[in-house]
């Protein structure tokens, strides 16, 4: 996926060292650029304790979805008793509309190794692993190849850098559906037990991989670590917005000129991203979030791109991708298939997500042709609540989220489907129309 040039001055973290997509990641140069000196300052002079301090500080969140506070993370870990810890490195990343984060790994997997390795010394683990689907084959190549470089210069492995502490890090290729993202299937699959979540508390952090403190992060929270070590925790919180420090990674595909990613600064408007993307006039619609995202009208184009502001607009966060949608796109027929998307990703492990998901699509399907029902939006009212008040993960809270925004902001278009059985964007036709409507 290419990387989208920014606006001139904004300030680049996570891709800065970042080659092009054909150069194989080199150890000297990647050193040379000053990757690895804030590992070997962690583990030269300081203590882990003053790691999460300063990670603490700086405001970073989580970038995986729900903008957890990393520092409080990493001490919920580190104060678990025992010896036995891990630190899980989640660049699993099965929504088909994003790759941010493999592109990462591809390009500065040195950044994403270093960040676990930061994670593990300030959690006191001593093994970690970094999770991504066999797919992502060049990712998962140049990661090995990096923690063997890593390990021949002795700063991964046993005693690194002299200094007693041991940590080993591997790379895990993980198969299975969009629901292995969420961290507890993730830790399940992990250990090779059905993928399916658990009910929190208790939190990875206290009880994770193999019953013992996990910390589960996002790859792309983890490369944000080494630089902010590096620079400081207030040259990291001046970049972004309030509550929400730093750059993020934002992919942009769909009816735009240039699909890529963009490194912006946290809190940046839907619309300033567009732009990146050479979008010009107003489109249609924005699906903000992934399959479980939320269908955002021009109107709310100027929203800061945060976990909370995105949720009040009935959004999410999710993949961290926005998929530009113009006139010749239907909503109801793209809310249709994300909620049908959905469905067959979803684990079925409670009866909301077994049974709710799959009434939850076929009122998708019903809408989509024209076919609904009187009880439909009394049934989709009831799902919404249900998914949301018995859901073990969030794919089933989630899971309305494409049909409400859709029927929140775009109300002309799905009436007209589900009314007068019409199809505005010419898509859908010829659609069946429900006996009895008015054509
Ligand atoms: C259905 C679903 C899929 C998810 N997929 C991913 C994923 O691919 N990568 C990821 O980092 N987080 C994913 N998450 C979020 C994780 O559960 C978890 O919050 C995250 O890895 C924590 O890292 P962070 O604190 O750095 O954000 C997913 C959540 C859900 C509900």
């Amino acid at each position: 996926m290419d990387i989208l040039a920014t606006e001139q001055g904004s300030p680049s973290i996570l891709l800065a060292r970042a080659g092009d997509a054909a150069t194989e990641p080199s150890m000297a140069r990647a050193e040379a650029a000053g990757a690895w000196r804030a590992w070997r300052t962690a583990v030269g002079s300081m203590d882990p304790d003053q790691i999460i301090g300063l990670v603490s500080e700086a405001g970073l969140r989580g970038r995986g979805g729900a903008g957890f506070p990393t520092g409080r993370k990493w001490r919920a870990c580190a104060d678990q008793p025992g010896r036995e810890r891990f630190v899980v490195a989640n660049g699993f990343e099965a929504d088909p509309g994003a790759q941010l984060d493999r592109t990462l790994m591809e390009r500065d997997p040195h950044a994403v190794v270093e960040g676990v390795a930061l994670a593990a010394y300030a959690v006191g683990a001593h093994q970690a692993y970094i999770c991504l689907r066999p797919g992502a084959t060049v990712a998962v190549r140049r990661l090995r190849e990096t923690i063997r470089a890593a390990e021949e210069q002795g700063l991964l492995g046993t005693a690194v850098l002299d200094s007693g502490f041991d940590l080993h890090v591997e790379v895990r290729e993980i198969s299975g559906s969009f629901v292995v993202g969420e961290e507890t299937v993730l830790l399940r699959a992990l250990e090779n037990r059905r993928a399916q979540p658990d009910q929190r508390p208790p939190y990875p952090t206290e009880s994770g991989l193999w019953g013992k403190p996990t910390v589960v992060n996002n790859v792309e929270t983890l490369a944000a670590v080494p630089w902010l070590m590096a620079q400081g925790a207030q040259a990291f919180q001046a970049v972004g917005a309030e509550g929400m420090a730093g750059t993020t990674l934002i992919q942009v595909t769909g009816a735009v000129a240039r699909p890529g990613i963009a490194e912006v600064p946290m809190g940046s408007s839907v619309e300033s991203i567009l732009r990146l993307a050479g979008v010009a006039g107003t489109p249609k619609a924005v699906l903000v979030g992934g399959p479980s995202g939320g269908l955002l009208p021009p109107s709310e184009f100027d929203l800061p791109m945060t976990p909370e502001r995105l949720a009040g607009s009935g959004a999410i966060w999710g993949s961290g991708s926005l998929v530009v949608v113009d006139e010749r796109t239907c909503l109801v027929d793209l809310a249709a298939l994300m909620t049908r998307y959905l469905n067959d990703e979803a684990c079925g492990k409670t009866i909301p997500c077994r049974i709710g998901l799959r009434r939850l699509a076929e009122i998708g399907e019903r809408m989509m042709t024209g076919h609904p029902r009187p009880t439909d939006a009394e049934l989709l009212a009831d799902l919404a609540a249900d998914t949301r008040a018995a859901a073990l993960c969030a794919l089933e809270s989630s899971a309305t989220n494409p049909l409400l925004s859709g029927m929140r902001y775009f109300g002309p278009e799905f009436q007209d489907h589900i009314v007068r059985g019409v199809c505005p964007a010419g898509v859908c036709q010829p659609i069946r129309v429900a006996a009895g409507a008015a054509s």
